[in-house]
Parts: C-alpha cells; sequence; structure tokens
C-alpha cells in the first residue's frame, strides 16, 4: 500500500519509523510519502495561509500549494487514489472504515492547520477524483497531523503481513462490533487480585462463554449504544410501547 502525506510538520510521521509500522515500512509492506506543503509556497516566507474571505478569526490555507502538492502526487500515482482530509467536519473513522481503506492500493492524506483549507481545494479534487473529510471523534486537535497518524495505524496493521498474527485481529475490540474482554497474564495472583479462576481451568468452551458474557457487559457498561436489542436485553414488545 502507498501512503501519501501531505503536511507543514512532516516531523510528526517520524513516529510512522517505530514499532510494527516501521517494520512494515522496512520490509515494503507499506511505502510512506510524507511532502512539505512549504515546498510548494514560492514566496519569501513560503506563506500557506491568508485571511479568511469574508472575514473572521484565524487563517484558512490558501489553494495554490495545495494544488501543487496534490498534482504532483496524483502524477506519480499508479492507482486511482483516495484523498483523504482529516476534519472535525467529516465523517467519522470507525474499524468499518479502517477495514475498507486497508483494501485501497494508495491513499493521499491532506493535513489541514489553522481554520482549514480553502474549499475549493476539496471541490477541484472532488471533481477529478475520490475525496473524502474524516473526523477520528468529537473533539478538535490543532490540526490534521495526529489524526492522520491514528487513521494510517489503524488502517496498516490490517494489511497482510503488518501484524505477525492475524489472529489476534480477530478478537480486538469494535472488530464483532463488542469492546474486547479483560485479559490476564501470570502471575496467577498480584497484590491479592486474582486470575478468574475460569481462565486457569483448561476448559476452552468456559473460557469462550466467559469471555463472551464479559465483552457483552462491559459493552453495556460503557458503549451501550454498540449493542443490538436483543444483547441489551431489552424486549421488543418494551420498545414497541415507548
Ligand atoms: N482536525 C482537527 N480536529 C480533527 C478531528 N477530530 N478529526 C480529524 N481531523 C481533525
Amino acid at each position: 500500500m502507498r501512503l501519501d502525506v501531505v503536511t507543514i510538520f512532516p516531523g510528526y510521521f517520524d513516529a510512522l519509523e517505530l514499532s510494527l509500522l516501521g517494520k512494515a515500512k522496512q520490509r515494503g509492506l507499506i511505502d510512506v510519502h510524507v511532502h512539505d506543503l512549504r515546498d510548494h509556497a514560492h514566496d519569501k516566507h513560503r506563506t500557506v495561509d491568508d485571511t479568511p474571505a469574508g472575514g473572521g478569526a484565524g487563517m484558512v490555507m490558501k489553494p495554490e500549494p495545495w494544488g501543487e502538492a496534490l498534482d504532483g502526487v496524483l502524477a506519480e500515482s499508479e492507482a486511482e487514489p483516495l484523498i483523504i482530509f482529516p476534519s472535525p467536519a467529516g465523517e467519522v473513522f470507525t474499524q468499518r472504515m479502517a477495514r475498507e481503506l486497508a483494501e485501497e492500493p494508495h491513499l493521499v492524506f491532506g493535513c489541514g492547520r489553522y481554520e482549514g483549507i480553502d474549499q475549493r481545494v476539496f471541490d477541484e479534487y472532488a471533481a477529478r477524483g475520490r475525496v473524502r473529510l474524516v473526523s477520528i471523534g468529537d473533539y478538535i486537535l490543532n490540526g490534521g497531523e495526529v489524526a492522520t497518524i491514528a487513521m494510517v495505524e489503524a488502517i496498516a496493521r490490517l494489511v497482510p503481513g503488518v501484524v505477525g498474527n492475524p489472529e489476534s485481529l480477530v478478537e480486538e475490540s469494535h472488530e464483532d462490533g463488542l469492546l474486547e474482554y479483560p485479559s490476564y497474564t501470570k502471575p496467577a495472583s498480584w497484590r491479592s487480585h486474582d486470575v478468574p479462576p475460569v481462565l486457569l481451568s483448561g476448559n476452552h468452551a468456559a473460557i469462550a462463554a466467559w469471555r463472551e458474557e464479559q465483552s457483552i457487559e462491559r459493552t453495556r457498561r460503557v458503549r451501550p449504544e454498540l449493542l443490538s436489542r436483543e444483547q441489551r436485553g431489552e424486549s421488543r414488545a418494551r420498545h414497541a410501547a415507548e
């Protein structure tokens, strides 16, 4: 999978050299190219922002550096890339979206800063190809860089070969719509906290049943909206009466 990132802070993406993603890069499973937007700003100060048309607070990213940077990335692409602009105004990123995006051969991330990017940049590339605005949650970051790192990590670990043991991907929170059950290791007792005896029983069916029950219970407590009506223990009749 090829990943291109356009940003005014390339240093953020040094984090992609670490851990599993760093290894995946070394092994050629993901091919990451980080581009400095300021290389495409040609005035003395390499300006990438300007005051908002119509007035108001803050600054808006100018279209010209974005146009030059993205045209360069698209010209190099062998596939028809999907361009993602991280934005609190976008659709919400989920595990389902991560699975969908892990199938793409080429993703381009455009990291906005300040009050955002001139709307005409989105319009231009949406007219020429595929563009999605994506939010990683209902809070405001200073820019798209941290959101991009979160998305790249969630997507790239689903690319075949990146995670050594693919079975570990199946049992995680959100993969089956539930939160993951609690995990334990040795010793069996630590500071008077014991590993639940069922996990030491060797009874695989009982362990699987316990884990499922824990997943449902945890999801009911923390994220009830993820459960189906049946899993929430609500009867259809009660719902119909409401
Ligand atoms: N940029 C600023 N806040 C963001 C968020 N929550 N998700 C994606 N991009 C952002």
